[in-house]
């Protein structure tokens, strides 16, 4: 036996040894690694299993332990620099063995009892998961709490609204945020599911390779081991060929991408000098290298570029389990290249944009300058008109008679209009003396967001209705200070 050969590949007569090209194609510790935590809670659980079915001694469980305690101890303090990592030895999985064995001789060889690396890593990877998923979830609150700072600071700033990037109706900048928060509840919503679907985290340990094991292995136990984790997995072919909870998590990792995506477009068009809403903070732009004025919005660009990356992982995913076979197949080493770039990737993602909401400033003079263009309050004035018995569909060609009238006689706001004016465009539809003095009430983008009562509207009173639940929900803790200002 040559002395570099793999400790588990004693039918060949030789390894990938003997390519250092295919040495490296097989491994996969540059990116597993990051797993050693889950694998070390992984094998005490089936170690004090093997222990509890009498496959191994007390001394051995003891020893196994110890080891275990004491290489995790080592990898914490040394990260990539720990000895223990041996590329040739593959993954995390195996290098965490043959340090065990080097520690605890016999007993370290004992814990790969009634276990193959596929229900390992697959366990590892459901451990995985549900620690990042519970990362996320934290991410996503610290944003929360930063949007609702926002809100509480800024939020009755009066703005227009925008359907096909065309001014619509006007809404407070509130309403706004509360539409970021609530696409945040839902990311929240759908990663705290992932969890109550039972075969997410059915623990596979045990089920060996495909077929399970001949020796008394007690499933229930190890899960039990684990808190973290379900029963056991129910089939062993499909515990070990099975990503599923790796694919939802990395699907709620792309809508949570997706939201992000669509925010920072948002505000990227609000910092142009054509809107100005907006003021990114000067560690959130970038200059250019040969335009010296320039501060570009270049964090939220890769939030929206990032997410094409994200997209790409899930796709990956996909794609990597749509030709397998009902077992293990290698290709599935690869799908924690991907969930976890996905995962770092949308981890950045939640923080730069919690950076970038702490730190904006919304120019509410310049966004007034504008609010007076666009005839915001159109459909204000035709709802004006309902409420005079006017029917809508007769209410909204009346408006657009007005709004052209205003257009064709330079005028540019309805306001401009009297109420003679008004009612002379009504006339021709029924009989005159629909609209008095009070339309004014009804007009002017400030009036208007005064007016919406309709349950979750984006004027006052729905952003207050809102907020006042988003400030419960977050138990009101204070956040940051900038809403006490
Ligand atoms: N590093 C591998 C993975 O992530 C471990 C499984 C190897 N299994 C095998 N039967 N060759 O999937």
């Amino acid at each position: 036996m040559s002395s570099t050969h793999k400790p588990w590949e004693h039918a060949k007569s030789s390894g990938s040894e003997g390519d250092p090209l295919a040495a490296r194609f097989v491994a996969s510790l540059d990116y597993d690694k990051r797993l050693y935590t889950h694998d070390i809670r992984g094998s005490k659980a089936h170690a004090a299993m093997l222990c509890k079915v009498g496959l191994i001694t007390d001394d051995d469980l003891s020893a196994i332990n110890a080891g275990l305690d004491a290489i995790e101890a080592e990898i914490a303090e040394q990260g990539d620099a720990w000895p223990g990592w041996k590329v040739e030895l593959e993954d995390v999985h195996m290098c965490i063995e043959a340090a065990l064995i080097e520690k605890a001789g016999d007993a370290g060889r004992k814990l790969h009892t009634g276990r193959s690396r596929n229900d390992q890593v697959a366990t590892d990877l459901m451990l995985w998961v549900d620690a990042a998923e519970e990362q996320i979830l934290d991410q996503i609150d610290t944003l929360c709490e930063a949007f609702v700072s926002l809100a509480e600071k800024d939020g009755h700033i009066v703005m227009p609204s925008y359907t096909h990037l065309q001014r619509a109706q006007p809404i407070v900048l509130g309403g706004e945020v509360m539409a970021w928060l609530a696409s945040l509840d839902r990311a929240a919503t759908r990663l705290n599911s992932l969890n109550v679907n039972a075969g997410n985290s059915a623990c596979p340990l045990g089920s060996g390779a495909i077929a399970g094991s001949s020796l008394p292995l007690d499933r229930d136990f190890t899960a039990m081991e684990l808190p973290m984790a379900g029963p056991p997995s129910e089939n062993s072919i499909d515990a070990t060929a099975s990503r599923d909870a790796a694919l939802d998590f990395c699907y709620a990792l792309t809508m949570t991408s997706m939201w992000l995506s669509r925010w920072a477009e948002q505000w990227i068009i609000y910092a142009t000098t054509e809107f100005g809403f907006i003021t990114i903070a000067d560690t959130y732009t970038t200059g250019s290298s040969m335009m010296p004025q320039k501060q570009n919005p270049d964090m939220l660009e890769l939030i929206r570029g990032k997410t094409g990356q994200v997209y790409g992982s899930l796709v990956a995913l996909l794609t990597m389990c749509k030709g397998l076979t009902v077992g293990y197949n290698r290709d599935l080493q690869e799908d924690k290249r991907h969930l976890f770039a996905a995962y770092d990737a949308v981890c950045d993602c939640l923080d730069m944009a919690t950076g970038i909401v702490k730190t904006v400033t919304f120019n509410e003079d310049r966004i007034k300058q504008g609010l007076d263009r666009g005839y915001l309050d159109a459909t204000s004035l035709a709802e004006y008109l309902v409420t005079k018995g006017v029917p809508f569909r007769t209410s909204h060609q009346v408006v657009g008679r007005l709004v052209g009238l205003c257009n064709t006689t330079g005028r540019y706001k309805l306001e401009q209009l009297t109420v003679d004016e008004m009612n002379a465009v009504c006339a021709e539809y029924r009989s005159a003396g629909a609209v008095g003095a009070d339309v004014f009430d009804w007009l002017g983008p400030a009036n208007v967001v005064k007016r919406y009562q309709s349950a979750g509207n984006a004027g006052v009173s729905g952003f207050e209705q809102q907020l006042a639940a988003w400030k419960e929900r977050l138990g009101d803790q204070p956040t940051d200070g900038q809403a006490d200002e």
